[in-house]
């Protein structure tokens, strides 16, 4: 659990959406440098208003981990993380028990009851054994705290905004721990045998955990009913003008000049037939960043291959890449409509260099 900051205050996003507040929320977030794609941000909001988790697949690097904890970041939540691995057991994430602590609670209670009368001896170990699943002996695993948390926010005064959950990489999970996450997303509690509580959780919609589920569609096929239990976004690659509004958030430094080369290269880059894996934002915001820590303005022969480390992850893809150099400088330095254009729209001395742009802008 990553708790949120107690000397800050905190923003209820759900509040936000329910009273009409989209595009405050969306720029709370942008001011964290994530910039949401508005279709996704706003299957989010739905979310948000009906209480469904919110499933989003799409392939590494295009921004799910990012989206929760921009949004965890931007209203102070807390936040609770179940990372996506082989062998990921229920009692990790929902609840085990503290059997250490519960012999030891017999043991001292075996002690006591020794030394009562023989008549209370048995009314008084039942009683003992009763307790021995109280609350107390709950180890919660992060989706037994972010519904026990939600439940604590709800009942405070004044109300306090739900935990954000995050199930990341949930392709990772495997069927039991998905039929296992079945009944909190559904019903809003995780339901414990024998504990003295019975479950824990809350049933309304509006004050359960802002449930987040990630998949990379690698590992494991996601099961129906899990999917189902879900509002369910695809993060496709963004358009070009969406990378560079990124890009400039994430660079805020960047020069136009570098924002331009980043783009223009990794768009050339992913236009190339034969690369398989092609470059995500993730990989456009590692080059904007060498570009801008080696005040790199322009390419040549010698310097541009030493920026495919960055994108390029094969020993195939590399020299692919190599026998492409003519064309990707030559797409590095060429004009571009929709790239030129949108930083000529924020950089004079950028619109002035083209004069191509004279006539798109007219
Ligand atoms: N829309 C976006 N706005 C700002 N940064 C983004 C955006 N999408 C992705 N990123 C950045 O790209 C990198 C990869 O994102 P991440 O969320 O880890 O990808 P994923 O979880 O989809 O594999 C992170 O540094 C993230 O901040
Ligand atoms: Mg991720």
């Amino acid at each position: 659990m990553i708790p949120h900051a107690s000397d800050r205050s905190q923003i209820d996003p759900r509040r936000l959406a329910l009273a009409g507040c989209d595009r405050e929320l969306y720029q709370l977030i942008a001011a964290t440098g994530y910039v949401p794609d508005d279709q996704n941000f706003s299957d989010f909001c739905e979310s948000l208003k009906s209480g469904r988790a919110w499933l989003i697949s799409g392939t590494r690097g295009s921004g799910k981990t990012a989206f929760p904890e921009a949004l965890a970041s931007a209203c102070n939540l807390t936040m609770c993380v179940v990372a996506g691995r082989d062998g990921l057991k229920q009692e990790e994430i929902l609840y085990d028990w503290d059997r250490e602590e519960q012999d030891v609670w017999m043991r001292e209670n075996l002690v006591i009851a020794k030394a009562l009368p023989a008549t209370e001896q048995s009314a008084f170990l039942e009683s003992a054994r009763r307790k021995k699943w109280q609350r107390e002996f709950l180890i919660l695993g992060e989706v037994g705290l972010a519904y026990d948390l939600a439940v604590k926010a709800a009942q405070a005064t004044p109300r306090q905004p739900p935990p954000v959950l995050l199930l990341d990489e949930s392709d990772k999970f495997g069927a039991t721990i998905e039929d296992s996450l079945l009944m909190p997303l559904e019903r809003g509690l995780i339901y414990i045998p024998r504990y003295e509580g019975g479950c824990i959780g809350v049933t309304e919609w509006a004050y359960r955990p802002i449930v987040i589920t990630t998949s990379n569609d690698l590992r494991h096929k996601l099961s129906g009913p899990f999917i189902s239990r879900h509002i369910y976004s695809r993060f496709a690659n963004p358009t070009l003008e969406k990378e560079l509004e990124i890009l400039s958030a994430r660079e805020p430094t960047a020069s136009s000049a570098q924002l331009a080369l980043a783009i223009k290269l990794l768009d050339a880059v992913r236009g190339i037939a034969g690369m398989e894996d092609h470059p995500s934002i993730r990989e456009s915001i590692d080059v904007a960043g060498a570009f801008v820590r080696n005040s790199v303005e322009s390419l040549d022969y010698g310097s541009i291959s030493r920026f495919f480390c960055y994108f390029v992850k094969t020993g195939e893809a590399r020299e692919l890449l190599s026998l492409q150099l003519d064309y990707l400088l030559a797409m590095t330095s060429a004009f571009h409509p929709i790239i030129d254009a949108w930083l000529a729209d924020r950089d004079e001395i950028w619109a002035n260099r083209w004069p191509q742009l004279v006539g798109i802008n007219e």
